[in-house]
């Protein structure tokens, strides 16, 4: 019975595992109180993490229809993410697992976007595979040898793949995060209407700075031809954009997958969502003679079950670390 916490950004969340399944898995959404300035404000999503975190808990411990006492671990985001986010969830944690005297397990985000096709109930990869991580501050390729060997073979340069969206969205006056809102205003848009340049850096990484700039400076031109440019044509815009930023990462699949000869290729994180991104991966999947796996969509943005996966394999193989008997003592618990 583990119990995950996940506070890397500006989702205050709590699960309950019982080995792979998910008993319970409760999340407290921060978009309210970041909307007014377009973007995350890292002392406010503290703050939030700070009055949210014990509601959260408790909520996931009665979904899942346990108390405390039954737990028998704590898995904890360790990283990457805003400083003082992972603080409070990494405190939280680290103060629980010492008052019930449980394993604390730290995980890593970014890992465990990937290791939620683990979950009971998923289609589950065989290793080795090829991970595709796209979030709203990562946009990475891995190759994943093992739950725990993962190896970074391609990155964003600058800004992460749903960065951009976010931010593109910003310009057109759509709401943070945009990113669900452009998938669904493409729908009804022609993404062959207006043609934006795809970055291709050398090697494998990818760049999505240069797709802010351009699509910034070009509405910028329409505008001063027509000032009610965007507003007539934001379904076309959005789902050009959508189709930019999706073949940039495409590209780089198709090249890694080559290269290493992979053709098992999962995705995770907020962007794989995108109803676009998933059905354009699919049509690739019959092309390129690809094994593909998409996360169920409750699984694709910031959740603690995934946490919990991740905890779930290093509490079995014991790669966690106990806290110390001098910081218990320094700490008089
Ligand atoms: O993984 P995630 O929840 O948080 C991070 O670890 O960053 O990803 C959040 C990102 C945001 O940029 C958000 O706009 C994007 O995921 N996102 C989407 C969709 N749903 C969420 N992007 C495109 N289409 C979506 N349907
Ligand atoms: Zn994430």
């Amino acid at each position: 019975m583990l119990l995950a916490i996940e506070t890397s950004c500006d989702d205050t969340a709590a699960a309950v595992l019982d080995g792979r399944k998910v008993l319970s898995n409760c999340i407290a959404n921060q978009n309210l109180i970041h909307k007014a300035y377009g973007g995350i404000v890292p002392e406010l999503a503290s703050r939030a993490h700070q009055s949210k975190i014990v509601p959260v808990i408790s909520q996931a411990l009665v979904e899942a229809n346990i108390d405390k006492k039954q737990l028998t671990a704590i898995a904890y985001t360790q990283g990457p993410g805003l400083l003082g986010s992972l603080l409070v969830g990494g405190s939280f944690a680290k103060s629980m697992a010492l008052a019930l005297d449980l394993p604390l397990i730290p995980v890593n985000h970014m890992h465990a976007h990937l290791l939620v096709h683990f979950i009971e109930g998923n289609l589950t990869p065989e290793f080795p595979f090829l991970g595709i991580t796209l979030s709203g501050g990562h946009t990475q390729l891995i190759l994943v040898k093992s739950y725990f060997n993962f190896e970074l073979i391609g990155t964003t340069l600058d800004d992460a793949i749903g960065e951009a969206f976010d931010k593109c969205g910003k310009i057109m006056g759509l709401s943070y995060p945009a990113g669900q809102e452009i998938d669904n205003l493409a729908k009804k848009g022609n993404k062959q209407r207006f043609t934006f340049p795809i970055a291709r850096p050398k090697g494998y990484n990818v760049s999505y700075s240069g797709i802010k700039t351009a699509f910034m400076n070009f509405i910028k031109i329409e505008q001063t031809k027509n000032p009610k440019f965007i507003e007539k044509n934001l379904n076309d815009l959005c789902a050009s954009l959508q189709n930019t930023l999706i073949q940039t990462i495409i590209n780089k699949i198709k090249i890694v997958s080559n290269d290493f000869e992979l053709k098992r290729i999962v995705i995770g994180g907020g962007v794989t969502a995108n109803s676009e991104i998933c059905s354009e991966l699919k049509k690739q999947k019959i092309k390129n003679g690809w094994e593909l796996f998409i996360p169920p969509v409750e699984y694709t943005t910031d959740n603690a079950a995934m946490i919990g996966i991740g905890g779930y394999f290093k509490l079995n193989e014991k790669k966690y670390g106990n806290l110390s008997d001098e910081s218990k003592s320094r700490l008089q618990i």
